[in-house]
């Protein structure tokens, strides 16, 4: 039986909208890989949703002036709507306050609970008396023991990406109140990680030595050497998912508990949509389960999550975790709340129906194997010298000659001679090279692939001529024009991926059908003699300097 394919991309918080940086890491990648996996013909299901529990939230409502519930809704719809605009194809989306969702990560906890896989430790946590609050995550921050960031928070570094506890950072200090806090006593369960360390060992450090990424087995590596220890899974909060067990009154699951087990409720709901059945893309043995973050989601992926998984027995473990590393802003670290970001919706407002060059250029300078830097510059340089010069360049060229030569209607070709042969040749690889790149999530690679493919295309025009050879030798054009076609069509499949609206207009301005596989160049020639193209579009425009001027402006206005 083939393989099927359980894709999940890193539920976002709803306390914001999102920007460049989350697509550029996590979700333009995701959606590449499911879009080119359903091109092949597999089966997909490409899962996310809002993570809507937390002390971000919290946080955000208090500064707003809101309910929780208020800021999830508001942040929920404008994420869901910025994903939709950019064609990420989830197959659903769900949220970690739903229901379903509820029910599961109780299940969860409650199956653990019983059979013993969690411990409880009485401590003394940090408190903030005036507010009557523990001082868990972000409701604390202080210096970061492990690099010495004087802005870490209690769950996490920013900086250096350690995860902590709040008890580890040096002169804490309340961010409700903004004084030292005092401490006081209370119960948590704790998850015993190191129960799980020869799990993890082997099954990450050795039997994914070579498939994972460095980035990824580097940080499991340091945390596993470092000496897993039990981390609580419960907290003193009211927002959030209540501890179904006895002692559980006025505590909640910590975020990251309830978190992940989303990406199965979120499977749940939709299966109940589809009427299908969730359990095989979450417990099938032939499912390939690939969850697509940023670096700093590492150790909840890798080793959190999966001994979560491992204790409850049916499920199945991640085959690849291809986490990013960030992208930076015009030199400077993605920020915000110092607004130092390009966010979502305002870009749609800005450059209104160019969601793929936005996706391309994340792409072409995607943080994979090192923090990146996104500038202004380099946007207006790709779309105008790559989408527009050569991509856009080729299509229109071969557009306008078919239409004067042919009226649109593809000619027969005659006898090839070496330079159609070898860009034949080239155009019959070219899939198979983004096939395994992208396998291999090399997607940056994998888009240089694809633009080298219509760097082929406007090569061969330029180099053949045929507006030169239009009167002398008509037979000669048939058969240039026929090949240009090709890889026009060519560059209809392998765009889909990146550049998914692109390849939705091209597909019908040749005139081919929307379910063309991948494979469909092995044969070459998916456009035969006689075939009626459709009308042309533009594909791309130039970006002239006021825009990019503009964007500088509002960026450090
Ligand atoms: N909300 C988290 C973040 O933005 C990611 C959650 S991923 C999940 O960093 F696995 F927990 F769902
Ligand atoms: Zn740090």
């Amino acid at each position: 039986m083939s393989k099927r394919y359980t894709i999940t991309a890193a539920l976002p918080y709803t306390n914001g909208p999102i920007h460049i940086g989350h697509l550029a890491g996590v979700y333009v990648p995701a959606d590449i890989y499911a879009r080119y996996l359903r091109m092949r013909n597999k089966e997909v299901l490409f899962i996310c949703g809002s993570d809507e529990h937390g002390v971000a939230i919290s946080m955000k409502a208090k500064k707003e002036g809101i309910t929780p519930k208020e800021v999830i809704d508001k942040y929920h719809n404008m994420i869901k709507n910025s994903f939709d605009a950019f064609g990420i194809s989830f197959d659903y989306y769900g949220r970690t306050s739903s229901d379903v969702h509820r029910k599961t990560a109780q299940e969860f906890f409650k199956t653990m609970h019983d059979e013993g896989c969690f411990e409880t430790q009485t401590t003394k946590q940090l408190y903030d008396a005036k507010e009557d609050q523990f001082l868990a995550d972000r409701y604390v921050t202080g210096t970061c023991p492990k690099c010495g960031n004087p802005e870490a928070y209690g769950d996490q570094c920013e900086s250096c990406g350690s995860s902590l506890n709040a008890t580890d950072l040096i002169e804490p200090k309340s961010a409700l109140s903004g004084e030292p806090p005092s401490l006081k006593t209370t119960t948590h369960w704790y998850l015993p990680l190191d129960r799980y360390e020869d799990f993890l060992r082997s099954w990450i450090l050795e039997s994914h030595k070579s498939d994972w990424k460095t980035n990824v087995l580097g940080q499991v590596k340091s945390w596993i050497d470092d000496g897993l220890k039990p981390r609580a899974v419960t907290r003193d909060l009211s927002w959030g998912i209540p501890v179904p067990v006895e002692g559980g009154e006025n505590k909640v699951l910590y975020v990251w508990f309830d978190a992940p087990i989303g990406y199965i409720s979120a499977t749940k709901e939709w299966a109940l949509q589809t009427g299908k059945d969730w359990k095989p893309y979450w417990q099938g043995k032939n499912t390939e389960l690939v969850h697509f973050i940023g670096k700093d989601n590492i150790v909840f992926h890798c080793i959190i999550f999966p001994s979560v998984l491992k204790a409850m027995g049916s499920y199945i473990l991640p085959e690849n975790v291809p986490a990013n590393e960030f992208l930076n802003l015009e030199g400077q670290k993605l920020s915000t709340s110092k607004n130092w970001a390009v966010w979502l919706h305002e870009y749609l407002e800005d450059f209104p129906g160019k969601q793929d060059v936005l996706r391309y250029v994340l792409t072409a300078n995607a943080p994979e194997t090192k923090d990146n830097d996104f500038t202004w510059s380099d946007f207006q340089t790709r779309n105008n010298s790559e989408l527009v010069a050569i991509f856009g360049n080729f299509i229109n060229r071969v557009m306008v000659l078919m239409r004067k030569y042919y009226d649109g209607k593809v000619p027969v070709p005659n006898a090839y001679n070496e330079a159609d042969e070898s860009t034949r040749s080239e155009l019959a690889t070219a899939p198979h090279k983004i096939a395994a790149l992208i396998e291999q999530y090399k997607f940056r690679a994998a888009s240089q692939e694809m633009m080298q493919l219509a760097r082929l295309g406007n090569k061969y025009l330029a180099d053949e001529e045929p507006w030169k050879l239009i009167k002398t030798n008509p037979d000669r054009v048939a058969t240039i024009m026929h090949t240009a076609l090709q890889v026009a069509a060519g560059l209809a499949i392998v765009s889909e991926p990146f550049l998914p609206y692109t390849a939705q207009k091209l597909r019908n301005m040749l005139q081919i059908e929307s379910n063309l596989d991948w494979d469909s160049l092995n044969g070459l020639s998916p456009i035969g003699g006689g075939h009626q193209l459709g009308e042309a579009t533009l594909l791309f425009e130039k970006i002239e300097d006021d825009a990019i001027t503009k964007q500088l402006e509002r960026l450090t206005s």
